[in-house]
């Protein structure tokens, strides 16, 4: 595999000359951010919000939460169809694995994070129906009736995968912040 020596030494080979990730990749990469964020805070402040605006924030937080899915299944089938430029050759193998491990999780969460929301609340006994409809308007269809025992577990394994990302994102943005600052590899500019 040939490398190319730039900005810095990036990871390249044919596909990606320049080292880079595709445009498409890091639209999606960078278009995720808000959203998470957002879902992350309310998800874990709702319970702190008055009677009054409480069905305003679980709108919020489950068609926020539904339309990551869909951005994160499409972010999933475009990387599945367009591969990652290598890494360049000279970072170690333990370093290598380690980031493939936190991105590989950081996808999983994203995926089944939703996925587990949705049928929380489902199993909760509150469909995303009238007051806390699809973006406020679009009625989806009841998968379940309530069951306290399933949305027990299902809530915890929200809450779980909830703040198992904070760890994951730490993790990738100090592994970011390490390669830019300590190893100085360009890995940055490979996203940007
Ligand atoms: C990537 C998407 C999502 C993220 C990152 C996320 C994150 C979170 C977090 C961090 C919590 C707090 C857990 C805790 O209190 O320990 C939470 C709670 C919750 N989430 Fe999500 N969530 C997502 C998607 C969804 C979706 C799609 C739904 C439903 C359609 C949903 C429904 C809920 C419910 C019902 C709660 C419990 C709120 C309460 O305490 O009453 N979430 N979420
Ligand atoms: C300020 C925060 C962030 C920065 C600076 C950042 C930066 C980067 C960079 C530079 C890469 C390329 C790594 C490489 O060359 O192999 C990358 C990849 C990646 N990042 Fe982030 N990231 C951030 C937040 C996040 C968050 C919150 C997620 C959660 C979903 C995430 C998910 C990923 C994934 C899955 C990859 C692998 C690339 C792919 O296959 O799409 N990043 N990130």
């Amino acid at each position: 595999m040939e490398q190319v020596i730039g900005r810095s030494d990036f990871g390249a080979d044919g596909l990606h000359p320049d080292g880079q990730y595709s445009r498409g990749s890091k639209w999606f990469h960078w278009l995720t951010l808000p959203p998470l964020g957002v879902l992350l805070l309310s998800g874990l402040t709702i319970r702190f919000i008055g009677d009054e605006a409480k069905m305003q924030f679980y709108t919020l937080h489950e068609s926020l939460g539904l339309l990551m899915l869909m951005l994160a299944a499409a972010r999933l089938t475009w990387r599945l169809t367009h591969a990652a430029p290598p890494l360049p050759v000279d970072i170690p193998p333990a370093i290598r694995r380690g980031a493939n491990a936190v991105h590989t999780l950081l996808y999983v969460a994203i995926i089944v994070q939703p996925i587990l929301g949705f049928f929380t609340t489902n199993a909760l006994g509150f469909p995303q129906q009238g007051a806390t409809a699809f973006l406020g308007f679009i009625d989806l269809p009841k998968f379940m009736d309530a069951s306290p025992e399933l949305a027990r577990t299902l809530h915890w394994c929200h809450s779980i995968v909830g703040w198992t990302l904070f760890p994951l994102i730490a993790a990738h943005v100090g592994g970011v912040v390490y390669h830019h600052i300590v190893r100085r590899d360009g890995t940055l500019f490979r996203m940007i």
